[in-house]
């Protein structure tokens, strides 16, 4: 008897907050993904996603091995052309962040970072031309984030100190 009790009232209070959550769900879907962009800029599911899908995929794609795995047996999958995979937004994070922090952004700097002011060995893959190069990687480098273009990596190398709070709270990299 009490616990018919307990159910019933259970089932009334429930009800109605769950009857609102619906509609709201529904109300909140209404803003269409265009108007989303515009609004937030540069994200990896609308431009960098379909970069890398057409710049580095034949690579770094789902035949690819993962980082840890990469880590692992660097030396033969070079030999086959194969770098870690970068074909999913977890997987990209892992160059650009952590563990691998600045992998992404070393290997695509033109130049104008790095310490012997070449471009990093990766860069050429950005387009076909300077300009589309020159074009593909200011897109990438706002949707890393202004003032996180940073090459250093997780943990000080030499002399090249690691990355430091303050950097990586600048980080964007908008899904
Ligand atoms: C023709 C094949 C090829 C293409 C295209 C290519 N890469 Fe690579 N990439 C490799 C190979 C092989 C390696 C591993 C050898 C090395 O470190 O240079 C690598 C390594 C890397 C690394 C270092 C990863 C690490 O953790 O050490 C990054 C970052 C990278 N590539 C980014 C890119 C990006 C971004 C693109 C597209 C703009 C791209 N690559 C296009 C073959 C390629």
């Amino acid at each position: 008897m009490k616990l018919k009790f307990v159910a019933t009232f259970a089932s009334a209070t429930l009800a109605l907050p769950v009857l609102v959550a619906c509609t709201t769900t529904v109300a909140q879907k209404a803003p269409t993904p265009i108007a989303k962009t515009t609004e937030t800029g540069v994200t990896y599911r609308t431009h960098i996603a379909p970069l890398i899908k057409a710049q580095c995929a034949e690579c770094h794609g789902d035949d690819a091995p993962t980082l840890a795995e990469f880590k692992l047996n660097e030396e033969g999958y070079k030999k086959d052309k194969l770098g870690p995979r970068t074909d999913t937004y977890a997987d990209l994070l892992q160059i650009v962040a952590y563990p691998d922090h600045g992998a992404f952004m070393r290997r695509l700097d033109d130049g104008t970072n790095t310490p012997d002011k070449k471009p990093g060995n990766m860069y050429k893959n950005l387009g076909e031309t300077d300009a589309e190069r020159a074009a593909n990687l200011k897109m990438i480098k706002a949707w890393v984030g202004e003032g996180a273009w940073n090459l250093n990596r997780w943990k000080a190398k030499g002399d090249v100190p690691g990355i430091t709070k303050e950097q990586l709270d600048k980080l964007q990299l908008k899904y």
